[in-house]
């Protein structure tokens, strides 16, 4: 097969960050993806509807002219975000709620230390049709790295849906053999999302030939079993399972660093990715599903009209872009993808 036309994707979980920043990575989405779940965890979270609103605002400001781009906002849960917002956000488009564990990733600090305190919040958003997107990993400290998400759905994602059964809920960008397991238990109400780099890499590219640090995301990559795992759910057509590239941008400066950012930025070559990932197992035929189908299923919304082509043509991946005043570089930079993606 030398190309593929697909119903234009959506990225169910993407990091745009604001001001200057937008200007850069807005367009690298918006040529690809109709919509995209924007996520909430800037330096200042976004934890209010009037908040999102003027962040989308700010997001459509930086699509250019010939480009049509839908931000899907989402509001940043903490322990004291009021019950009655949740009314607001349904009201004005606002799609869902983040939940960060406190500590558990970048700008993360003001997230949720104890479930319990937001009880009454979820008991509006399941009242309202909120879902509710989870960054799955434990924070406690006496818990492996590696471990955290596996740990995560028996302490706190299995007594959630107990709870809350008729909240929507995505276990965001599942790293592990038994977040796939677990999601694949559960009938209705429960999906994931999938990023391009855990298809395609496992925690080897870390430490290939020296520390990597455009590698390191969180939740960092797991061992091949894992990748071999997750892949196999992308590639199964199971509705369950949807794409969500977690594009996560920081300054060169500071992925190049002592201590590095965690995030993959992946949004220019994202759909190259999907594909390489998806062809490399023979299973091309079943990328529409996961990236144009599944997710507007999940999420009760219109499937896309226009059509993206991917074609089986080589192209370098641009080694950094400017970014506000310093600069971006996306992962696999001045590398050779196999797959090429455009609007049709
Ligand atoms: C994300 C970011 O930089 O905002 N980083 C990442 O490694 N994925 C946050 C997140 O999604 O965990
Ligand atoms: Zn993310």
């Amino acid at each position: 097969m030398d190309h593929l036309d697909i119903t234009q994707p959506d990225d169910w979980h993407l990091h745009v960050r604001d001001g200057d920043f937008l200007k850069t990575v807005v367009p690298h989405t918006a040529q690809h993806f109709a919509r995209a779940v924007i996520m909430p965890n800037l330096k200042e979270p976004i934890t209010t509807t009037q908040m999102a609103l003027a962040y989308k605002e700010r997001i459509l400001k930086s699509v250019p002219s010939h480009m049509t781009f839908e931000p899907l906002m989402t509001l940043y849960l903490t322990d004291h975000i009021k019950p009655s917002e949740m009314a607001v956000a349904k009201a004005n488009g606002i799609v869902a709620l983040k939940l960060y564990p406190a500590g558990a990733t970048t700008n993360s600090d003001l997230g949720v230390t104890k479930l319990s305190h937001i009880y009454p919040v979820l008991e509006e958003m399941q009242k309202h049709g909120l879902l509710l997107l989870v960054h799955g990993e434990v924070t406690d400290p006496a818990i492996d790295v590696f471990d955290r998400e596996a740990v995560f759905i028996d302490r706190q994602l299995a007594p959630l849906r107990r709870d809350f059964p008729g909240l929507k809920i995505v276990f965001e960008h599942i790293t592990t053999q038994e977040a796939r397991d677990y999601v694949k238990s559960v009938d209705s109400g429960l999906a994931a999302t999938l990023t391009a780099h855990h298809l395609l890499l496992n925690r080897n590219a870390i430490f290939k030939g020296g520390l990597r640090p455009h590698y390191y995301c969180l939740p960092v990559l797991k061992r091949e079993t894992h990748r071999l795992a997750l892949l196999e759910a992308a590639t199964s057509g199971d509705a369950r399972f949807f794409l969500g590239t977690d594009s996560a941008p920081h300054l060169a400066s500071l992925k190049e660093h002592a201590s590095a950012c965690a995030g993959c930025y992946t949004a220019p070559v994202a759909m190259s990715l999907y594909a390489s990932a998806f062809d490399a197992v023979g299973q091309l035929d079943q990328l529409e599903r996961f990236a144009s189908l599944n997710g507007p299923a999940f999420y009760g919304l219109p499937n896309n009209s226009a059509q993206l082509r991917l074609t089986k043509s080589t192209h370098q991946v641009q080694a950094a872009y400017p970014y506000g005043l310093g600069e971006l570089k996306p992962l696999f930079a001045g590398e050779t993808l196999e797959w090429s993606a455009q609007l049709i």
